[in-house]
């Protein structure tokens, strides 16, 4: 799992014990950046060139103490025009602790604001990619923590230039190798730049064999020389399967309607309007978040499998980027949120084993540990009966707090009270119409559904795979005893330390029910929920004493996949598409170059599950990267585990689908 960075303080400046090498210039780091990997791409002229909303991809070797970004960070805001964004996606296989990054940064003043934003988000680091946007959403920066030989081949992206960092090739010689070089190639645009502070010759002859014209500079001061170069055109590229790959953007009018006013739609609406994009939210209910996202508290909880499925890695980069946009945000408080820590409980020994599994994966225990019941109950508050693993920085989150807060952008409209019945397309300005019962509610470029189940309710949609599980919340007031409770306690169940004096516990599941009525039954079960899962504090509500026909307490449908994952990105035509790949039904291992049959402008973003509050939030930009395409803060391998064609390629396979 993630090994941090192991550091030596020698004379105040980290050195790395690994590679016995320095992280940057003892007397001359920022100059020697600046020099090295800032005039050698040309970036201030470059910078100042970009078109009014332009953007600029910068990718890096091994982040470090993140100093040659917050120098590109200083360098774009000084010579970018104002509504430029820059995107720094940076790989990492040892990164530094937070402490280590605030100590190795506090040497450089002159970035002292860059680096405090920068630290407001950098935490902890788990596996995976982590997305941290700063400075508004005007820089984005993705780290991807692994080694880069293993990253970079996940990685879509456009590259304008590379810095070329990560230890002296003879202290480092696995890193500088022709895959390297070659995955540059692949991820760089034409006439994309590179800079690196070495000249050594495999380094030179590497890059000059994948395609780059490489030159010499002197170094920075007395140092030895420096490369640089740039690539003169394209790289030809791997097939790729064509069904999972983002739609041409046509470019044109930034304007999107999104259908849908909970998380997932408000989420959408934020990263495209942090973007500059005008968004029209349009939402059936009177109010945003009254539907699934309208619980008093939703938990944080990450529920991992111990083998790292899709479903598993995508939550944990949605864990990291939900932690983060709420402490970033949403003050924490009683109508917000509250990091109080989340404590999965080990109700048998089946949870038991696979828990000491997940605790094996060696997580940083800043994110998760096993702890016993006197630790777990020490944390909680409350007598527990078993231990459990404990998330310190979970917590539960009030969801209207957090969708109104999302939809507040000067960007975006939100329309309530207003269902969308139909989407008509304008083949000749490429525009969409949502039409409303009584006439036309919305016009733009794009359309985002995030109606959860209600999204596969327009003809373009209907053979989305979208379940509806019915789920109730149970509201009980909280009594001197119970507001002990300090973190939130899981298991079969959940139940949140009080907010505005009652707890909220859940949630039922029912995957036959069509009524959104609370049953006094469904809070009965939720009362004996919390019975098994911490008896002491079913004790201390009086929980035999409450009569459940008289608690409080909401029920709303979650929406779900056939495997469990959401549905995030672009829309192609069922009957074109089993057209177009027909011949994959016969030999699936064939590899068509024909384009999907997209439907210009159509996305969705559902399926979130019983985990939306991790989900959605990263799903706004996920769905931002494939329309500006920009980088994507997810490996290949799982945007094409969330990609919604996943479900027509199975059908045809298995010949379940017929054109
Ligand atoms: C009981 C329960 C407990 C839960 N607990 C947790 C938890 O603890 N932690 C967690 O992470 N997740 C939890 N979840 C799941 C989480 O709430 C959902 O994953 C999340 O809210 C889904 O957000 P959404 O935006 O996709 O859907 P919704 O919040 O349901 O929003 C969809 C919106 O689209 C609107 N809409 C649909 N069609 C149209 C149309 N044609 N025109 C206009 N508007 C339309 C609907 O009115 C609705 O407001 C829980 C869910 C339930 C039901
Ligand atoms: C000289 S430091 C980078 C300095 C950094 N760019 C900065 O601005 O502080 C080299 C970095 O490369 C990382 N690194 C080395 N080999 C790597 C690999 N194979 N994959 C990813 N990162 C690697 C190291 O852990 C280290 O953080």
């Amino acid at each position: 799992m993630t090994q941090h960075a192991q550091l030596d303080w020698q004379d105040g400046q980290p050195h790395s014990v690994v590679f016995g090498d320095v992280y940057f210039s003892r007397d001359a780091g920022l100059d020697e950046t600046r020099h090295v990997f800032l005039k050698h791409n040309q970036l201030e002229e470059r910078f100042a060139a970009l078109p009014a909303d332009g953007q600029f991809c910068i990718a890096e070797t091994g982040f470090g103490t993140g100093l040659n970004f917050l120098c590109a960070w200083q360098l774009f805001e000084q010579a970018a025009p104002p509504s430029a964004r820059l995107h720094f996606v940076s790989a990492e296989k040892f990164p530094l602790t937070p402490a280590d990054l605030a100590r190795a940064l506090s040497l450089w003043p002159e970035l002292a604001d860059h680096a405090a934003a920068l630290l407001r988000q950098y935490d902890t680091l788990t596996p995976g990619w982590h997305r941290l946007p700063l400075a508004g959403g005007r820089v984005t920066l993705t780290l991807l923590i692994g080694d880069v030989l293993d990253v970079l081949p996940e990685l879509e992206a456009c590259v304008d230039a590379w810095f070329l960092d990560g230890f002296a090739p003879s202290k480092n010689p696995e890193m500088w190798q022709t895959a390297l070089f070659e995955e540059m190639a692949r991820l760089s645009r034409p006439g994309a730049s590179f800079a690196t502070f070495t000249s050594a010759g495999v380094v030179r002859r590497g890059l000059a064999a994948a395609g780059f014209e490489v030159r010499k500079a002197p170094g920075h001061g007395d140092k030895r020389h420096i490369s640089h170069g740039w690539l003169p055109s394209a790289a030809a590229q791997a097939w790729q399967p064509p069904w999972f790959a983002a739609p041409p953007q046509t470019g044109g009018e930034r304007s999107a309607i999104v259908i849908g006013g909970g998380i997932a739609g408000a989420a959408s609406a934020a990263s495209l309007a942090r973007r500059g994009w005008q968004v029209t939210v349009i939402e059936r209910l009177p109010q945003l978040a009254s539907a699934a996202s309208g619980n008093p508290q939703g938990v944080l909880y990450t529920k991992l499998s111990p083998h790292l499925t899709p479903l598993t890695r995508l939550v944990l980069a949605g864990y990291g980027y939900s932690l983060r946009m709420l402490r970033a945000e949403l003050e924490a408080n009683e109508d917000n949120w509250q990091p109080c820590g989340v404590l999965q409980l080990a109700q048998d020994e089946k949870e038991e084993k696979k828990q000491r599994e997940l605790a094996a994966l060696g997580l940083p225990p800043e994110v998760m540990r096993l702890l016993d019941r006197d630790s777990a109950s020490a944390a909680a508050g409350v007598a527990l009966p078993s231990g459990g693993l404990y998330f310190p920085q979970g917590g539960w989150v009030h969801p209207p707090a957090w969708v109104r807060h999302l939809a507040r952008h000067s960007n975006i409209r939100v329309l309530t009270s207003q269902t969308a019945v139909e989407l008509d397309f304008n083949p000749h300005d490429s525009s969409w119409v949502a039409q409303g019962p009584e006439g036309p509610l919305a016009q733009g470029r794009v359309v985002i559904l995030a109606g959860a189940a209600e999204t596969a309710g327009f003809d373009a949609t209907r053979h989305l795979p979208l379940k509806r599980i019915r789920g109730q919340v149970t509201q009980a007031p909280a009594t001197e005893s119970s507001a002990a409770l300090r973190a939130v306690l899981c298991g079969e169940g959940y139940i949140s330390p009080r907010r505005h004096g009652n707890h909220c516990m859940g949630a039922t599941f029912k995957f036959d029910a069509d009524d959104l009525a609370a049953r006094a039954e469904e809070h009965r079960e939720n009362l004996d929920m919390l019975r098994c899962l911490a008896p002491s504090l079913h004790q201390a509500l009086q929980a035999d004493r409450l009569d459940p026909a008289a608690l409080a307490g909401r029920a709303a449908y979650r929406c779900t996949s056939p495997d469990y994952l959401p549905l995030i990105g672009p829309v192609a035509a069922r009957d074109a598409f089993a057209e177009r790949y027909r011949e994959l039904a016969r030999d699936a291992t064939l590899r068509p170059d024909a384009p999907a049959p997209w439907i210009p402008g159509l996305f969705v973003n559902a399926a979130h599950g019983s985990r939306g509050l991790i989900t959605a939030p990263l799903s706004g930009e996920i769905l931002a990267s494939l329309l500006e395409g920009e980088p994507a803060p997810l490996p290949r391998s799982l945007m094409q585990a969330i990609h919604p064609s996943r479900f027509l390629l199975r059908d045809l396979i298995r010949r379940k689908l017929r054109d």
